[in-house]
């Protein structure tokens, strides 16, 4: 959750709207915790603010339908399964965000990567879904269309752009990692997470190594916890596991979101026309 409290997130998206007349959407994750985030407050400001999208995730969104559906919110349900979706659907969500094994962050358990997802969601879903998950450019997207999906979201790519507001380390880093530079970390708690490596994450796999089921979260609570505001406030890269998807390996810049929008778009138009149509032709 990058805005602390209700009221960050109401000025945060009276920013967002002073910068654009487009919908734009907020996630909303449900975490489990000891003292739970001001949910109702979250979806004040949601609502409040004339956001048009809402993407949920972590924990069912079903109590907080009613409210976001009446205001006229599409609810757009992050899932790491077909199992999810399905469930998604069934309770009334608009769409489906389906997360693959190579994502950033948390991928469930299944571990079924994004080839065999996506066309399993496309053949069982109703509702329109995006590929989300290992995704970076124009092949991502024609990729993602091709097998079902009606659109893209973009989550470690997005952190390598100019605007993102993280300290320029990470930015590097990403840039600097190969496709073999993340690990899953918190497996045994069955709460498992794609980070990218580090000494903290090598530290921390090797508790989980030497604890086996035994370990519990307080074993690891030095490697996962504030590490947010050390990483991406403050630049220290070494703090501990922070969410990053394998699609590392397939970013080498750092451009504005403008020049990243406008050439996915330019790369996905001119491989449907060349090389798919051409393969047509030939
Ligand atoms: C640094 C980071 C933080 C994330 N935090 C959240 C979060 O709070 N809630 C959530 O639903 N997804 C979160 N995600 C996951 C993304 O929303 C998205 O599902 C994922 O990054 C897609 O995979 P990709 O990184 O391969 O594009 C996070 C991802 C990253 C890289």
């Amino acid at each position: 959750m990058t805005q602390r409290t209700p009221e960050a997130l109401a000025n945060e998206i009276a920013k967002c709207r002073s910068m654009t007349d487009k919908p734009f959407g907020v996630n909303l994750t449900f975490l489990p915790s000891v003292t739970p985030p001001d949910y109702p407050g979250y979806v004040k400001a949601i609502i409040d603010g004339g956001v048009k999208a809402v993407e949920t995730a972590g924990n069912n969104p079903q109590q907080w339908l009613p409210a976001l559906k009446e205001a006229g919110i599409k609810v757009i349900h992050k899932c790491t399964s077909v199992r999810h979706s399905l469930k998604a659907q069934s309770i009334g969500c608009d769409a489906v965000s389906v997360d693959g094994f190579e994502c950033g962050g948390h991928p469930g358990e299944d571990d079924v990567p994004n080839f065999i997802l996506l066309p399993r969601a496309g053949e069982t879903l109703e509702i329109p879904f995006v590929a989300s998950g290992g995704m970076a450019d124009g092949r991502s997207l024609v990729a993602a269309l091709a097998m079902g999906a009606d659109g893209m979201n973009l989550g470690t790519r997005f952190i390598a752009t100019v605007e993102a507001p993280v300290h320029a380390h990470v930015k590097q880093a990403i840039v600097a990692a190969s496709e073999l530079d993340t690990r899953l970390i918190m497996r045994p708690l069955r709460n498992t997470e794609r980070v990218l490596d580090n000494a903290a994450v090598e530290r921390l796999l090797a508790k989980e190594k030497a604890l086996g089921d035994k370990i519990q979260f307080k074993d690891i609570f030095e490697e996962v916890a504030g590490v947010y505001p050390a990483v991406m406030q403050r630049g220290e890269m070494d703090a501990g596991g922070w969410s990053c998807g394998m699609v590392v390996g397939l970013i080498h810049d750092i451009p504005t979101c403008k020049e990243l929008i406008d050439r996915t778009m330019a790369e996905a138009e001119q491989i449907i026309r060349q090389r798919l149509e051409g393969l047509l032709a030939a």
